[in-house]
């Protein structure tokens, strides 16, 4: 499945303008708000809202009976007065009685239970009915509004994996068992990628095969990893037979679906193959005074998901959420350099869930851009103050972030590190690695891409791989050819451990990545809970919570960093191999953030590429360009003022002034700069707002 991409056009999404706005949900309003809500998304400067997402019941009250005139109704409202619309295909989730006729269809959790009507998405993804009835729908939508004017995209149900991304029920074992058998042909194939001989697991009939449904002990640990692969395939499979009608009844017309920033449950590098335009919708938890630093790495991976193209924030929440335990709302400023933040990263969008604030149901305490006092509230006037300086930076539409680093997104390695239940300990996960890594770069003034294992990499100068535990010789061949044109390659600890079928390499860890990095792992050293063990790095003591390695090096390896206590004393822990033009590094321990930050500050140094001196994480800039320009970004995440040195100088679109050597940004500030396109990534440094 993932590899058949029928299609490789890219429609464009019909706006001229950044998207501004938000999810519309005019079927829980009467008709006279109707107008109240145009009249203020043109007062807010609002330019696209999606819509009827979770309408089908609205839409067809009963099996083959539409009621389409309200929808009718408002899709002309909003287009005559300029608003384009994100046409959802109402397809996030079932009517009662298509439930209520084919009960099959719902889910099931790993424990056996089927789950009830009452909330959404109440639908096993591998269901035949619920596939036949989405293209049912998608199609009668398409067939109604495929040529409405006002229609700027389509958006495909919602979402995906939401609330179900698994299923446990006998259709997701039928599903399954098919996928296995394309995978592996016949029995004797997947007995023998299972590895069935250990707690003899060994299948003699493909009937026999189950969903990893809840058993007496540890499931296979392939088993586990295929279930993962099966589940996303099996939602990207829904997801290609609404893209199919859509693409027959309106060729020129893109799709997208709204991804949930860096979600584990799908493979979105292969959900964004398949869609003309990436979307996304993110909630930085307002709570964490650094969730702009998460928020970077999530934008990081939805621009790359697409080459760099530009994507679109489709939700994001104007203040409060209302599913946390504890929903803070957002201080005043903050939605907009959050805002400019999502823009600063490849956006061409900035949208809300939801435009006006609902009055009953679930999400009535979830903060939207026309709060519970309308115009008064403090969400809409800084909402609205934000769609008309958005007017400013028209200019950056379309144009791509610029990025001399990469991290490595591996969905199988996080799915491995994540849904395995025997590993040498449960503490080392590629997420957290990811984040970890990431974060730290962020902190020493680089703007992150994502990318593939395997590449592409041109136009980068070094690519991180925070964690790689599933590793197969084509990945190894792609990092190992980019060091050798003198790229700089770093891989973290428990990388190259299993290959695809989760079998350990010959001769252990790094297996394919041996060569490359030039060390060997004896053993894996996971350090017990509440303990550190230290890694000497130069004059820096770094701490080491939970993973360290026994690794031997070659002789031409350079060890910059050794374990420090412990049985490892002595052992080597940081390693640099000089790899053709470039280089390649092991890093083996897991490192918390003051550690990777010494670390990548030296590995920068090495590659000869820049570091923040002065650090300060709430200070972010990132530049955005086309051929002429660069757009550079400063943004403020804090409270505190901090300051920028400009490499070059130029105009702020946001105040039209000159800007030129420091430029100082208060509480949530920011800053749009307009320059010369540089020969370089522009790199900006950081003055001390103290002296
Ligand atoms: C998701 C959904 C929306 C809404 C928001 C609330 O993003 O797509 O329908 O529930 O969460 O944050």
């Amino acid at each position: 499945m993932a590899d058949e991409i029928a299609d490789e056009r890219i429609r464009p999404v019909r706006i001229d303008a950044l998207a501004f706005g938000g999810d519309y949900n005019p079927d829980q309003w009467s008709e006279e708000t109707w107008l109240e809500d145009i009249r203020l998304m043109k007062e807010a400067g609002v330019t696209m809202v999606s819509l009827p997402i979770f309408s089908w019941p609205q839409l067809e009250p009963e099996p083959g009976v539409y009621d389409w005139g309200w929808l009718d109704r408002i899709l002309d409202l909003l287009h005559e007065a300029g608003i384009r619309i994100d046409l959802a295909t109402a397809t996030a989730t079932p009517p009662s009685w298509l439930l209520r006729a084919h009960p099959e269809m719902a889910p099931w959790d790993s424990e056996g239970h089927r789950l009830e009507f009452g909330s959404r998405q109440t639908y096993c993804p591998s269901s035949p009915i619920w596939r036949e009835h989405v293209a049912r729908m998608a199609r009668a939508m398409a067939e109604r509004y495929g040529e409405h004017p006002g229609l700027a995209m389509w958006h495909i149900s919602n979402e995906y994996g939401d609330h179900i991304s698994r299923c446990w029920c006998p259709e997701s074992a039928a599903h399954f068992r098919r996928w296995l058998q394309n995978r592996y042909g016949d029995l004797d194939g997947l007995n023998e990628a299972w590895g069935v001989n250990v707690w003899g697991q060994r299948y003699t009939s493909w009937e026999h095969i189950e969903t990893p449904k809840k058993a007496p002990g540890p499931i296979n640990p392939t088993k586990l990893l295929d279930f993962e692969r099966f589940s996303s395939d099996a939602m990207l499979e829904l997801f290609q037979i609404e893209i199919d009608v859509l693409r027959e009844v309106t060729p020129d017309i893109a799709v997208t679906t709204n991804f949930m920033s860096m979600f584990r449950d799908l493979d979105y590098w292969d959900f964004a193959a398949r869609e003309d335009i990436v979307t996304d919708d993110a909630y930085p938890e307002p709570a964490d005074p650094t969730s702009h630093v998460g928020a970077a790495l999530n934008y990081g991976l939805m621009r790359s998901l697409k080459g760099g193209r530009p994507w679109l924030l489709l939700e994001s929440s104007a203040s409060a959420t209302s599913w946390r335990d504890v929903n803070v709302p957002k201080a005043p400023g903050r939605i907009r350099v959050e805002s400019l933040q999502a823009v600063a990263h490849g956006s061409d969008a900035v949208m809300f869930f939801q435009w006006r604030q609902a009055k009953y149901g679930q999400e009535k305490f979830h903060s939207s851009m026309l709060g519970h006092r309308g115009e008064r509230s403090r969400s809409f006037q800084e909402t609205k103050a934000l769609g008309h300086e958005l007017k400013r930076l028209e200019a950056v539409r379309g144009t791509r972030v610029r990025s001399r680093v990469a991290l490595v997104v591996d969905w199988d390695s996080w799915w491995g590190s994540s849904a395995v239940e025997s590993l040498p300990s449960q503490r080392l996960r590629w997420d957290e690695q990811a984040r970890t890594w990431h974060h730290a770069l962020h902190t020493l003034g680089h703007a992150v891409d994502t990318v593939r294992a395997t590449g592409p990499f041109e136009g980068y100068d070094l690519v991180v791989v925070p964690n790689l535990y599933i590793t197969e010789q084509p990945q190894a061949d792609a990092l190992t050819a980019f060091a050798e044109s003198g790229g700089t390659v770093v891989v973290g600890p428990f990388s190259g451990v299993v290959d695809a079928t989760e079998k350990v390499h010959d001769g252990g860890a790094p297996g394919p990545l041996r060569a490359l990095l030039g060390v060997e792992v004896d053993e894996q050293w996971p350090i017990a809970d509440g303990l550190s063990g230290q890694v000497g790095y130069g004059a820096a003591e770094l701490a080491v919570p939970h993973w360290a390695e026994w690794i031997e090096a070659d002789a031409d390896v350079e060890v910059r960093g050794g374990y420090a206590s412990g049985v490892l004393d002595g052992h080597p822990a940081v390693t640099r191999r000089p790899v053709g033009d470039g280089a390649a590094w092991y890093v083996s321990a897991k490192l918390e953030h003051d550690g990777m930050l010494t670390v990548f500050r030296d590995i920068l140094h090495a590659a000869g590429l820049p570091a923040r001196d002065v650090v300060n994480v709430e200070a972010e800039a990132v530049t955005r360009a086309d051929d002429t320009t660069d757009y550079t970004f400063l943004l403020n995440h804090g409270t505190d003022p901090v300051a920028f040195e400009l490499p070059a100088s130029g105009v702020d679109l946001l105040t039209g002034a000159d800007a030129t050597g420091r430029v100082e940004l208060g509480a949530y500030g920011a800053a749009v700069i307009a320059s010369p396109r540089a020969a370089s990534v522009p790199f900006l440094t950081l003055t001390t707002t103290t002296e």
